[in-house]
């Protein structure tokens, strides 16, 4: 089975032809980094415009690296949401109008499950498992049972984690996108232990998560040292903020691990997804939390963490072959929750 995917969500273009058997024959992604930049953030318009131009063409690309023509796929799938709804729109539309000039199947996938089943194509992952999503515009435990079986532990309460980390970057003066820029300062960092920053749900039942206490906590010391930082308070800060985070949510996930264990006694793994999943101190911290727990600990190749098509490819593939696909009626959704 070849599925084209297709990726239009948020600030990312991009175009993916996976198979059945977990190849990926190609994955082109075009970001949008300078056209948001001077912003300081994604600017939705200009984001749905910028898919519009470049769709085709990368649809093109991937298609071309993968040495399939239309008449070689059997179905097709695009994000259905959520998202910034124009570039759902453009990714929805381009998707439904191949499907609909070859009489191929149409598949809305939801981008969460895309994060969600990554690891499925990139290793040997069965259900049920515990996944940490953590991204930009999301940050949930999720006990994935099955394909479109997700049974959700905690989320935030206030802010998403990737949100977290764009906004310290903010505050540090790094810029955008800013988990990427904060994960580097902090590893430029030469003392940092230096600054003590609350951890917000610490200790506390349940498995939620809150971060925007944590931000206040950053501002205040960046008030407090004074515009503009040096470059060593910038970097101690960042990785004060990054540790902080690592902590937090193995503290979250310490107790997801918990009710899942009392659930499923026969196991499962620990996943990690999303943007944030890129993060090494991250994933550092999750491997000794797994290790501890005598769980195997699955983090997807850095590129399949942030935003791609090859993801959303795959769970069409996962929705395909259990008999799914949509009507060329399916509405982009801008919300939609899993
Ligand atoms: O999954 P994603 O590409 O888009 C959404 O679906 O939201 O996640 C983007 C988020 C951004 O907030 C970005 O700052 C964060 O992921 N991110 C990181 C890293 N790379 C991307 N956060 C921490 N460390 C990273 N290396
Ligand atoms: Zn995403």
């Amino acid at each position: 089975m070849i599925v084209l995917g297709i990726e239009t969500s948020c600030d990312e273009t991009a175009a993916a032809v996976v198979t059945d058997a977990r190849e990926i024959r190609a994955d082109v992604v075009l970001s949008q980094l300078d056209d948001h930049t001077p912003y300081g953030g994604v600017v939705p318009e200009i984001a749905a415009r910028a898919h519009l131009e470049h769709l085709d063409g990368l649809i093109r690309r991937a298609m071309a690296e993968a040495g399939v023509g239309f008449g070689d796929l059997d179905a097709i799938a695009a994000t259905g949401g959520p998202g910034l709804i124009g570039g759902v729109i453009v990714g929805v539309m381009t998707a439904k109008a191949i499907a609909a000039a070859r009489g191929l199947p149409f598949i809305a996938v939801n981008h969460l499950e895309g994060h969600a089943l990554t690891a499925r194509l990139t290793n040997d992952v069965a259900f049920p498992y515990l996944l940490l999503l953590a991204s930009g515009g999301h940050c949930q435990l999720l006990v994935v049972e099955g394909v479109g079986r997700y049974r959700r532990l905690g989320t935030t309460i206030d802010d998403a984690v990737g949100e977290a980390f764009d906004k310290t970057a903010k505050l540090l003066g790094l810029g955008y996108p800013g988990g990427p820029l904060v994960e580097q300062a902090a590893a430029r960092a030469t003392n940092p232990g230096r600054f003590a920053l609350p951890r917000p749900l610490v200790g506390r039942p349940g498995c939620d998560f809150s971060f925007s206490g944590l931000k206040t906590a950053v501002r205040r010391h960046v008030e407090e040292l004074g515009a503009p930082l040096s470059d060593a308070d910038r970097d101690d800060l960042a990785a004060a903020f990054q540790s902080t985070v690592a902590e937090v949510m193995a503290d979250r996930c310490a107790r997801a691990i918990a009710r899942f264990k009392a659930d499923h006694p026969q196991g499962g793994a620990l996943v990690v997804a999303g943007g944030v999943a890129a993060n090494k101190t991250l994933r550092a911290r999750l491997q000794i939390l797994a290790d501890r727990e005598g769980l195997p600990f699955v983090a997807p190749p850095l590129r399949l963490c942030t935003d791609n098509a090859a993801m959303i490819a795959w769970a069409g593939i996962e929705r395909f072959r259990l008999g799914e696909s949509d009507p060329l009626t399916f509405a982009p959704r801008p919300r939609w929750p899993l």
